[in-house]
């Protein structure tokens, strides 16, 4: 072999690693509807969810109002009756009341982009 063949056969590794990682990144991207989970787990604290939820992973007063929400990445439905997917919860979070007139949740007026960087730090928790 040359070395020139040899170089080719070298650059491969790198090509498929970086193939690999954009292939497992956008699995990722299907399972937690594309948002930032590290820019959501500030803003559960900035919108104080943890007044009424307790979330690990979140500093706060732990609230008891709300169901806690640990392993909500791993749950099929959203308060019992509406099916866990990206969209959903990105919808529950900015306007509970959309999906559920009846609930208790109230409307904390997240945007659409909050919401999505949310539902991608809540899929995070098994
Ligand atoms: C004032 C209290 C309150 C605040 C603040 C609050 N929630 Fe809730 N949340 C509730 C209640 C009550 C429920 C239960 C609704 C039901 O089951 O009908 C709920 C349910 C949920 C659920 C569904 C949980 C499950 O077990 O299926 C999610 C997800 C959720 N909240 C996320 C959030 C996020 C994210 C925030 C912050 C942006 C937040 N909540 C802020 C009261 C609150």
């Amino acid at each position: 072999m040359t070395v020139t063949q040899q170089r080719v056969r070298l650059l491969w590794f790198p090509l498929a690693c970086c193939l690999l990682s954009v292939a497992c990144h956008r699995e990722d991207r299907t399972t937690t509807g594309g948002g930032n989970s590290e820019r959501g787990r500030q803003l559960v604290a900035q919108y104080a969810c943890t007044a009424c939820h307790d979330i690990p992973g979140v500093r706060g007063p732990k609230g008891m109002v709300g169901p806690p929400l640990s392993g909500m990445g791993g749950r099929s439905m959203i308060a019992g009756k509406i099916p866990n997917t990206p969209q959903n919860l990105e919808r529950w979070i900015e306007n509970p009341q959309a999906l559920d007139p009846n609930n208790a949740m109230p409307n904390l007026n997240v945007t659409p982009k909050d919401a999505q960087d949310i539902a991608a730090f809540l899929y995070t928790l098994r």
